[in-house]
């Protein structure tokens, strides 16, 4: 088994872990063995009354908090006077939330579905149809090395990394990925046309393109101007532009949506995660009708796309984004965030790297060959998880980055006690190394 249930404190935790080793396949045990018994605000609890501080915020979800108060309270509400489901039947939750979504990301219409991957597979499949029915050329769709968009075929697909590809029959030629953008503006258009005449493909065969403003892999950014390069190619070639902001969406990046600092609007913006902050709900918003007016009735249903119970906690999340308080507070924190690890690493720079922006961070560490190390990030997790801070090394960067996400309710002080455990625990880790002879 993966999970060393020797770790567990108590007989019930240790049923749990054991119980999940039989039933389940070992792949789905990627975090630490921490039994989550309670989660309120910014900390989690088990069921022996330890507590964490929560930095994973369940994947940028919980931005709000755990268990926020409004958004509770109106799950419970619709629960209990229900309906607890509809399939497609209109319901007045449903009407009130895709009417708040759409106010509060300036686009005109929504899908609604229940992951970040059923998103972006309703997205594809409405610029597809659009391409196939509008008469373009081809239904090719262009996305970027390094970027994530789920786990189901499409969305790995669009994938920008290889070895999660490799389970995909490699005969489909229309999805083709090239370098995420990071040089110069006039570099963007250029490398576009240049990689797409490589290929043979005209832009007129293009389908969509679909970026992350900001991966959440890699942590790699958009500039302003490749963001607005890419936004005038695409409109030059009548190519809808999704942007895919399922994790850097709802005040992550330290501003409402990434795209506000782009100076740019997508064409199907893809949300999820923080859109609830609690229970699944995911959309594709569109800025205009014209990308669906080939889509026949009946083409984008989803069992529990628009859930009642889902939306009403979706709609009080919104709720909370209204005054903009919590983006100001992400704000704030992100700028500390940022700046205290950046001041960090910048005494050993040569071993540690910090990427991110708002309330987002990655560190990476390297060996003394230059080398990302993927032993100390594990270590680094599991020790600062022994003193109240929980943290995970995503899969998609194989291991080499830690990551760091709080809630965007965080207090200055529930990050100074957070940044105090991580900077400390990494300096000890490092000096281990140094004193066990590892080569600086
Ligand atoms: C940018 C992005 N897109 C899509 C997804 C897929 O979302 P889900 O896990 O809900 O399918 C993720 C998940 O982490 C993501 O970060």
């Amino acid at each position: 088994v993966v999970y060393n249930i020797r770790a567990a404190r108590t007989a019930r935790d240790q049923w749990v872990l054991r119980t999940l080793s039989t039933h389940e396949p070992d792949a789905l045990h990627t975090q630490m063995p921490i039994v989550w018994d309670s989660a309120l605000g910014a900390r989690v609890q088990s069921s022996d009354g330890r507590s964490w501080l929560d930095w994973t915020s369940g994947i940028a979800v919980t931005n709000a908090g755990h268990s926020q108060e409004a958004v509770v309270t109106a799950i419970v509400e619709q629960a209990q006077c229900g309906p607890l489901h509809s399939y497609q039947f209109p319901t007045e939750v449903r009407a009130r939330f895709v009417e708040a979504l759409s106010r509060l990301t300036g686009l005109q219409q929504c899908v609604l579905y229940s992951t970040g991957a059923e998103a972006v597979e309703g997205a594809l499949k409405i610029c597809r149809l659009h391409a196939q029915r509008s008469s373009r050329a081809g239904s090719v769709i262009i996305s970027f090395d390094g970027g994530f968009h789920g786990r189901t075929q499409g969305a790995q697909y669009v994938g920008g990394q290889s070895t999660q590809r490799a389970w995909l029959p490699h005969n489909d030629a229309d999805y083709i990925r090239l370098p995420y953008p990071e040089e110069t503006v006039d570099t963007v258009s250029a490398s576009l046309q240049r990689e797409l005449a490589n290929r043979a493909i005209d832009p007129d065969h293009v389908a969509a393109l679909i970026i992350e403003p900001w991966q959440g892999s890699t942590l790699r950014q958009l500039s302003v101007a490749n963001a607005r390069a890419l936004r005038t190619w695409c409109t030059e070639h009548g190519i809808p532009l999704i942007l895919d902001e399922i994790q850097t969406g709802f005040g992550r990046s330290g501003s409402l949506f990434a795209f506000h600092g782009l100076d740019i609007t997508p064409d199907l913006l893809l949300v999820s995660k923080g859109l609830s902050g609690s229970l699944p709900v995911a959309a594709v918003c569109l800025a205009d009708r014209r990308w669906t007016t080939y889509v026949k009735r009946g083409e984008l249903t989803s069992t529990h796309g628009g859930n009642p119970v889902a939306l009403a906690g979706a709609l009080a999340n919104l709720a909370l984004y209204a005054d903009g308080a919590l983006i100001e507070n992400a704000h704030a924190m992100g700028t500390i965030l940022q700046t205290t690890l950046r001041t960090w690493a910048s005494d050993n720079c040569d071993r540690r790297q910090v990427r991110g922006t708002g309330m987002i961070a990655g560190v990476i560490f390297f060996d003394g060959d230059g080398k990302a190390d993927l032993d100390l990030p594990r270590k680094l997790v599991h020790d600062c998880a022994e003193q109240g801070l929980l943290m995970v090394t995503p899969a998609t960067m194989g291991g080499a980055m830690v990551k760091i996400m709080p809630p965007l309710t965080t207090t200055a002080e529930e990050l100074d006690a957070g940044l105090q455990i991580f900077c400390n625990t990494a300096d000890s880790l490092l000096s281990e190394q140094v004193s066990a002879g590892v080569r600086q």
